[in-house]
């Protein structure tokens, strides 16, 4: 990575910022056993049916897939009451961030960079999120893929990024945990950084940067 050149810090939401697993860890207690089967299964489907939707051309906003995903998982395992599925959503829209977040943002801040999340999710949900995970005063610049109805990793996602910020992709450093979609990413022109929280073989060439958390960020993008 050319660092000198890194003048904006983008971020996927979902799985990077904001720990998708806390709404069960939070809701789910009555799920007992199947509680991290439920959880997994949920997480694969949302974004199972984003990719189906967008290749069938048939969006439906990121927080209908969600509900569906869960829908499904709980069926799968044997079905929930009404009361804990509205819990898991509701828990699902105010996701705790994780702990390496807030440093990572401070010290990128304070180097002067700009900050924003570049997401599946809604615009409200990702207002919702960021609120309530207490990172508002970032100001980050929230960009969502719902105005252009397609779902990453489309080409058109990451190029929303560069146009929303009036720079290059070359400018831009977007970090996701999710492999495919910093693929997505560095195939758009964008720097990618793989934030391999739970240690993933690598996979899609394996190119990219990779980095345990996003403590090692600020070093990076210096
Ligand atoms: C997002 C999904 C990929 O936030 O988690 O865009």
């Amino acid at each position: 990575m050319n660092d000198a050149r890194i003048e904006v810090c983008v971020f996927d939401a979902y799985g990077t910022l904001f720990d998708v697993h806390s709404a069960v860890r939070r809701a789910g207690s009555a799920l007992g056993s199947r509680a991290g089967a439920i959880s997994a299964l949920w997480r694969s489907k949302q974004l199972e049916y984003t990719w189906v939707r967008s290749l069938m051309h048939r969006y439906a906003d990121f927080w209908s897939c969600t509900e569906e995903a869960l829908d499904h998982a709980l069926t799968v395992y044997g079905g929930a009451d009404p009361t804990i599925r509205n819990a898991l959503l509701n828990a699902y829209r105010t996701l705790d961030a994780y702990a390496d977040v807030r440093p990572a943002l401070e010290r990128l801040r304070d180097r002067g960079k700009r900050l924003a999340v570049l997401s599946n999710g809604t615009p409200e949900m990702l207002k919702q999120a960021v609120e309530a995970a207490g990172l508002a005063d970032f100001g980050m610049l929230l960009l969502s893929v719902d105005g252009l109805r397609v779902f990453k990793p489309d080409p058109r996602v990451y190029a929303l990024a560069g146009d929303a910020l009036g720079i290059s992709p070359q400018a831009i450093s977007f970090q996701s945990a999710n492999a495919w979609d910093v693929a997505g990413a560095t195939a758009a022109g964008l720097h990618g950084v793989w934030i391999n929280r739970i240690g993933a073989a690598p996979e899609y060439g394996g190119a990219t940067k990779m980095l345990p958390s996003l403590a090692g960020l600020p070093e990076l993008v210096r």
